[in-house]
């Protein structure tokens, strides 16, 4: 059963409260948010109780107190207040895609203030900014977007992630080089604080907010309830492309990529992805196909490609062709499969970010000798740079990663109850790695949208100089640790 406030929905939670082995607490909350005007209210025992309490990462189950779906800020406000006269702890979720299932708040007994009802797209043309609601997914938003004038983000390339997740910790995707992080595009919020009480947040208003929350923001401070976001007209075709090579020649394509990437035009976004037994080159170019043999040949004439497939198309074709739905129609885009985390799966994630151009032979021999060992195993190469090297014009933020070339995610998938070696090859994997990152870097830095439970030394690595004043700032608004999960901003060094 869906709840919601009415005299039947409190006689029923009055209910619960006379035959329930669950302690008062729980009740006290319960019956709180019940009295909310229009919040949707679920909690052990509802129908949709299961597919509320799912993260996108099946490995996660987690029990919250509660899953609230508000559909206003004000009903984020009083869900935010019950929670806080009950000492229970809260964590926001958009498209649930937090690596850790920190959405779910990472352990049991959370409130969980699900914002995905809270989807409005309102495009201002004269300004270039869009405001755009904290509970849309990156898809239908780079569809609304799109509809409203052939605009866009650059954010991530998943359409299920959520917009709130991918823009608080950073937001890189094939806009990356040219437009950095959905974070540094980040224009102005609107947030509701441990108090309940909503603020504005931009430059001039609650400016040490404004800073924390791009590239700090993810589930420390408060629920944010909408964007303002810079937004980008593209109205010329773009190219997309796709390469392989063979797995064979891993020397000769690591070597091309050092050579390509330090001069590489902003215009052109790359990610590599080398599996057990592949090798794939996949990006897009703002610009037109004929361009590609000069914006690719430094890379090109020490290895070519053994199949390629490069196309023209428009910005929104682009975009739906690397979410790899196996559509040509821009709807899909739209994900009409209603609030909560969809195609989820069994996956677990690291990362690490390399400041160098180029590889060292040891890390290249480290890759190549632990992919053949899992099927399901895989790394993906980000070639970041341009853009993302500028500080936003909004100004400096908690987004600290300034200077890497590229990042490395190693993936993990597995299906149900067959995970076998997964998370022990993930690990034996990533520590060699990080063995010989050590060797060849003084700090480690790696992705906080990337998060992960494991990663030593995991504050210095996602903020480095940036994390002293997070803390502080999260003295100031949420003294009591409200908003928390196991890697949050702390309220102390
Ligand atoms: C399949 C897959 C593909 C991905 N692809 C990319 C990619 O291309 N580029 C990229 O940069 N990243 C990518 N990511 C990483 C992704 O950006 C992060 O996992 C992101 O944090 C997920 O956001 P979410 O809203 O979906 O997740 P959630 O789990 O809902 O939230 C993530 C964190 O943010 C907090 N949070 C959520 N909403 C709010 C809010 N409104 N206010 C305050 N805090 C909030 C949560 O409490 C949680 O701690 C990918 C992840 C997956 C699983
Ligand atoms: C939008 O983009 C498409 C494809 O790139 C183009 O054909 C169309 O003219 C553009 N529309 C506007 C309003 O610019
Ligand atoms: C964590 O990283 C910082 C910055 O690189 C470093 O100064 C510190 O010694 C590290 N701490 C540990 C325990 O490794």
């Amino acid at each position: 059963m869906v709840r919601s406030s009415s005299v039947l929905a409190i006689l029923s939670s009055l209910a619960i409260l006379a035959t329930t082995t669950s302690g008062a607490v729980t009740t006290s909350l319960e019956n709180c948010l019940q009295k909310i005007s229009g919040l949707e209210v679920v909690v052990a025992g509802d129908s949709s109780w299961t597919k509320a309490k799912q993260a996108f990462d099946l490995r996660f189950t987690y029990t919250p107190k509660a899953v609230v779906y508000p559909s206003t800020d004000s009903q984020v406000q009083a869900a935010v207040k019950c929670a806080a006269a009950s000492s229970i702890p809260i964590a926001p979720r958009c498209g649930g895609h937090s690596y850790e299932g920190y959405s779910l708040g990472g352990a049991d007994g959370f409130l969980i203030i699900d914002v995905t009802k809270m989807q409005t797209v309102t495009v201002d043309q004269s300004t270039e900014t869009a405001w755009i609601g904290a509970g849309s997914k990156l898809g239908p938003a780079y569809l609304s977007l799109w509809q409203s004038g052939n605009y866009t983000i650059p954010g991530g390339t998943c359409p299920s992630v959520g917009v709130s997740g991918n823009a608080l910790g950073g937001g890189y995707g094939l806009l990356g080089r040219k437009h950095s992080v959905l974070a540094d595009n980040v224009v102005a919020l609107k947030f509701v604080n441990a108090k309940g009480e909503l603020l504005q947040v931009d430059a001039s208003t609650n400016p040490d907010l404004f800073w924390a929350l791009r590239g700090g923001g993810l589930g420390s401070y408060g629920v944010v309830t909408s964007f303002q976001f810079k937004i980008y007209q593209i109205s010329s075709p773009v190219t997309a492309f796709e390469y392989s090579f063979p797995a064979s020649s891993y020397k000769k394509v690591m070597q091309g990529l050092a050579a390509w990437s330090p001069s590489a035009p902003e215009e052109v976004t790359v990610e590599l992805n080398w599996g057990a037994s592949s090798f794939d080159l996949t990006g897009i170019y703002l610009g037109p196909k004929s361009n590609i043999p000069s914006v690719m040949n430094k890379w090109f004439s020490i290895i070519k490609p053994s199949s390629s497939d490069v196309k023209e198309m428009s910005m929104i074709q682009a975009i739906l062709k690397f979410t790899y739905m196996g559509t040509t129609d821009i709807q899909a885009l739209s994900l009409t499969t209603g609030p909560g985390p969809a195609d989820s799966r069994y996956y677990a994630g690291k990362s690490l970010l390399f400041d160098k151009a180029t590889f060292s032979d040891e890390s290249i021999e480290i890759i190549h000798k632990w992919l053949p060992k899992y099927k399901q195993g895989y790394i993906i190469i980000d070639v970041w740079g341009g853009a993302v090297h500028n500080q936003p014009s909004t100004g400096p933020n908690a987004f600290v990663h300034r200077s890497q070339q590229y990042g490395i995610e190693f993936v993990s998938e597995w299906d149900k109850d067959k995970c076998g070696d997964c998370l022990t090859w993930l690990s034996g994997f990533f520590n060699e790695m990080l063995t010989q990152y050590k060797k060849e870097y003084t700090v480690v830095k790696a992705y906080q949208n990337y998060i992960d439970r494991t990663l030593p030394n995991w504050s210095s690595a996602y903020y480095a100089d940036a994390f002293p004043r997070l803390v502080s700032i999260k003295k100031d608004i949420d003294p009591n640790n409200i908003f928390r999960n196991p890697q949050s901003i702390p309220v102390s060094l």
